[in-house]
């Protein structure tokens, strides 16, 4: 059973990942961030931790205000170092936990926490500033695996501290009714306090930051009271993304230990390192049991309907790069290459030669198996002259009379607009 061993706390501003790059181990103005991570690193391999559970923010790089989310958990196997402007970091790619991801994502949506769900998106410093400081091989990176949820707390309105509190406590059931035995740590990362924009950018206060921290072990509830605008005031307006640290402590139990804290402000940042180890009892097992049924609940069943097949995090995982492809439709020119030079393009998207089958000779029911949405097929289909009814006839096994006559009227239509729309009204 996976067990939460301890919570950390580690800032993520870019400078720790810029002292770490530029060598600066030795450098009496850099050597305290060193000296505080270097506690998380020993700690790390000490409890033999498998598992890191990055809670981070983004910072505009790969989640922009075109689609921007309070909540969004990764459920990749691999995550990389993202470009934020001057060329991405020269670091290995974080392994993620597929799994633990996908089973952390069912819990939180059935304790009613919309949480968006990314793949394939590359991290910036918010995740791996503090996760190369916290790995056990300098070049070779964090040698475990780890489950990121991305924060979007620079678009307001965002979450209170209050509901950041809260996902932790669902947070730490969920990890904790996983069956695979795991050594977990939370790491909370972002903070203290500090601003970065306007006038009041360079505004700091230690003072806080300590009273932050004596709350945060003894009295967290108190924490979850305050609103997002006194934690801008006491701590600056980026500061205020301390909120994301209330997700670890909400995961850990009521006594915690703090093995480590330390926290040193150089420049813009107040840059902290702290640890908890969790002192409380484990779930029961009537707990755990109680609480997978309830994970289940929603869907138990709905795999079973006849010729039904829900789409879930686990099909949308596997069968991502075949989604992906037939997704990309949309964007005129690749359409141009799906009619006239496919099989290339097939192989540019590196498919498989049962995906390229499927495509090929228009499998369509074939590709629901696979784990393909209906939603891409129907874009596929009128690049390649059907419409709907026609791959509805195709899914059922029937000629697209027979699926007609099914129906009270019998159409013909598709998503196709302009001259396709009408090349297909026959
Ligand atoms: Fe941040």
């Amino acid at each position: 059973m996976a067990k939460i061993i301890g919570g950390i706390g580690a800032s993520h501003s870019p400078t720790i990942a810029f002292a770490k790059d530029t060598n600066k181990h030795n450098d009496p103005a850099w050597a305290p961030i060193f000296e505080g991570f270097s506690h998380i690193q020993n700690w790390v391999k000490t409890n033999k931790i498998d598992t890191l559970f990055m809670i981070f923010n983004d910072h505009i790089t790969s989640f922009f205000f075109d689609h921007y989310s309070p909540f969004t958990l990764g459920f990749d196997d691999a995550y990389v170092t993202a470009d934020e402007g001057g060329g991405a970091r020269d670091y290995p790619a974080a392994k993620g936990h597929v799994a633990l991801s996908q089973h952390i994502g069912h819990a939180l949506v059935a304790d009613e926490f919309d949480i968006s769900f990314f793949q394939k998106k590359p991290l910036d410093h918010g995740f791996f500033s503090p996760l190369s400081m916290i790995a056990d091989d300098a070049n070779l990176g964090w040698s475990g695996t780890v489950v990121p949820l991305q924060v979007g707390v620079l678009q307001l309105p965002i979450p209170n501290a209050k509901r950041c509190y809260k996902l932790g406590k669902s947070l730490r059931k969920a990890i904790e009714s996983f069956p695979e035995d795991l050594n977990v740590a939370i790491v909370a990362t972002g903070g203290l306090s500090h601003q970065v924009h306007g006038e009041r950018c360079g505004f700091l206060n230690e003072a806080w930051d300590e009273e932050f921290l004596d709350l945060l072990e003894s009295n967290p509830e108190k924490l979850t009271q305050m609103r997002l605008a006194e934690y801008a005031e006491l701590g600056g307006m980026e500061g205020a993304e301390v909120i994301m640290w209330l997700i670890m402590r909400g995961a850990l139990s009521d006594q915690v230990n703090c093995v480590h804290r330390s926290t040193y402000a150089p420049s813009m940042t107040n840059i902290a390192t702290v640890i908890y180890e969790d002192t409380g009892a484990p779930a029961t097992p009537e707990d755990i049991d109680r609480y997978r049924q309830h994970i289940h609940y929603e869907l138990d069943g709905a795999q079973n309907l006849e010729g039904t097949h829900p789409f879930t995090l686990e099909k949308s995982q596997k069968a991502y790069r075949l989604n992906h492809f037939l997704h990309q439709v949309i964007v005129p020119e690749h359409r141009a290459r799906f009619i006239d030079d496919l099989d290339n393009l097939m192989q540019e998207y590196q498919l498989t030669q049962t995906e390229q089958d499927m495509v090929r000779q228009r499998k369509w029911i074939e590709m629901i198996h696979y784990g393909v949405t209906f939603f891409v097929l129907e874009k596929m289909a009128p690049v390649v002259g059907w419409t709907n009814p026609e791959v509805y006839a195709s899914m059922r096994g029937q000629s697209l009379e027979e699926f007609q006559k099914t129906r009270k009227v019998s159409m013909q239509y598709s998503v196709a607009g302009g001259a396709t729309a009408k090349a297909l009204d026959r």
